[in-house]
């Protein structure tokens, strides 16, 4: 399934007052400028908060800021979202490592393969932000998925077809293999303990809960813009309600592969200072394992979404 550029894509810039947007690819993404995040203003607090739902995913060069200036930064946006995987580092439980150290060799990074960030939870995270501090000389880089872009291009025969549907999403395919990668290197059970997974990160989970999941639609509404886009995933996504495994898994893989197809996306080349920000209501995104050798360190945020609808 490829879908070329049509009428369907604009991330042009708006003009704005106190801030430069400049479009990253032609499905989404964009650079911001002049804007210092330790020093933020109210007045470009709303320009920035503007184009990141136009965007989906806007990010900023050159920062140099504290963790206590992400988390004031965060909590611009609302509360922090419980996070599934990780407890935070020392002094500030709300911001997370994403580490990985340049002689650690693990089959599988955080954040690989295409997903929104924890739909498996009721309430999952609304907006996720990523400061990079040391990241690779090449390599490592993060891809995002334009999620309205997906639903936009899709016939209206099959957006009446999915609008009343849900998706069960769980974590259960990732516990396996984390499961499978501790047991492989015979460190301790990842079930309600903590552990090392995603190569040096130390885990904090509870993995039932994760499993089990959560039931939310698969088309889902912008609740600041009004946008709709496709809640659906390659990682987490399980299953339709009310179809058998069979009936769902046709149109699930017609789906995850429509999401994610190269016309929707933008990619970032991370540099020391580069601070990310992505609209889990807008997008979905992918990181990569392919900078053995090489140390990668990343700090998270993430903020408290509301009930899926
Ligand atoms: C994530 O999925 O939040 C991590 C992305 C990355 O490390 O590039």
């Amino acid at each position: 399934m490829k879908v070329h550029p049509t009428r369907k894509f604009d991330n042009t810039a708006k003009n704005y007052q106190h801030i430069q947007a400049l479009p990253l690819a032609a499905a989404m993404g964009a650079e911001i400028r002049g804007i210092d995040i330790s020093t933020i203003t109210d007045a470009q607090f709303l320009e920035v908060e503007d184009a990141l739902y136009r965007h989906k995913m806007i990010y900023f060069r050159d920062q140099d800021f504290s963790h206590a200036d992400q988390e004031s930064f965060s909590l611009r946006f609302g509360e922090f979202a419980d996070d599934a995987y990780t407890t935070g580092v020392d002094g500030h439980r709300d911001v997370h490592p994403v580490i990985m150290e340049a002689d650690t060799r693990a089959e599988m990074v955080f954040g690989n393969g295409w997903h929104v960030d924890s739909p498996f939870m009721k309430q999952p995270p609304s907006v996720s932000m990523l400061y990079g501090v040391e990241v690779p000389p090449y390599g490592g880089d993060t891809i995002w998925a334009n999620s309205v872009l997906a639903y936009n291009c899709l016939s209206d025969t099959m957006k009446a077809i999915i609008e009343p549907l849900k998706i069960h999403f769980s974590a259960k395919s990732v516990v396996n293999q984390l499961k499978k990668e501790a047991d492989d290197k015979r460190k301790k059970d990842v079930d309600g303990g903590r552990t090392k997974g995603f190569g040096d990160m130390e885990l904090d989970m509870r993995t039932q809960a994760m499993i089990d999941g959560s039931m939310h639609p698969l088309v889902r509404t912008h609740p600041k813009s009004g946008e709709r886009a496709l809640y659906v995933d390659e990682t987490y996504t399980h299953g339709i309600e009310g179809l058998t495994a069979a009936e769902s898994a046709g149109l699930l893989n017609f789906l995850k592969e429509h999401v994610s197809q190269p016309a929707f996306t933008c990619r970032l080349k991370w540099e020391p200072g580069t601070f990310v920000l992505w609209d889990n209501r807008g997008c979905c995104h992918h990181a990569f394992n392919d900078y053995d050798g090489y140390r990668r360190a990343l700090y998270r945020t993430t903020v408290k979404g509301e009930v899926p609808a």
